[in-house]
């Protein structure tokens, strides 16, 4: 075991641990997304859970644990760069809080909260794709508009199945959680799995009308 500092607050945890599951799992909360427990390869696409370390700003699922190490969660640096980070993220969100299936158990909700920042921030455009709702996976029907490409539904196929059923396609703005397989990957019959819309944190993804669970 080692002991780190993190906000004044002596933490001890195993060498080489995560940072942000070591923090999270001792009550200090990071914004964060895309970091699924236990990772070996954290995906760090999210850009939310950055910390300071020597001055420098880090993405805490990207650090290891090791004796002695410093860490600030809640500088103005800090706070800076998860609100813009958070605000590119809603600039392309569909923001129906009402009409939404997430909402109370939204992670976007929980983090605007936290930041302190409104899920519709003033001068903001809001780009969303067209068409918003992909059908192309034979069981699952995925909303780009409210999908956030944390990529943890592709991590955790893979993880499950050794092969992923969903993949992120296309580039830049355009980049979407693609449910399209080659037809010879298709299972004949819908395994019952549904990982990937349980770890969803925004319920981007749900099973087709018909398609029972
Ligand atoms: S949780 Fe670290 S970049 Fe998303």
């Amino acid at each position: 075991m080692v002991q780190i500092l993190v906000d004044n607050n002596i933490i001890e945890a195993e060498n080489g641990a995560n940072l942000l599951q070591t923090c999270l799992e001792n009550g200090i909360y990071i914004p964060n997304l895309c970091y699924l427990n236990d990772s070996q390869e954290p995906f760090a696409a999210c850009r939310l859970c950055f910390v300071e370390i020597d001055g420098h700003p880090v993405a805490a699922c990207t650090q290891k644990v090791s004796e002695g190490l410093q860490v600030q969660t809640d500088t103005s640096a800090v706070r800076s760069l998860q609100k813009t980070a958070f605000r590119l993220l809603l600039s392309v969100h569909e923001i129906k809080c009402k009409e939404c299936s997430a909402n109370k158990r939204c992670d976007l909700q929980r983090i605007a909260k936290f930041l302190k920042v409104g899920l519709k921030p003033k001068g903001l455009e809001i780009r969303l794709k067209d068409p918003g709702l992909d059908s192309g996976h034979p069981y699952l029907i995925v909303d780009q508009n409210r999908c956030v490409l944390c990529g943890k539904c592709v991590q955790v196929c893979l993880q499950k199945h050794g092969h992923s059923y969903l993949t992120f396609a296309k580039r830049g703005f355009d980049t979407v959680i693609s449910g399209y397989i080659e037809p010879d990957d298709i299972p004949l019959t819908f395994s019952g799995c549904t990982l990937c819309i349980d770890i969803c944190p925004v319920m981007a993804i749900s099973l087709k009308e018909g398609i029972k669970s």
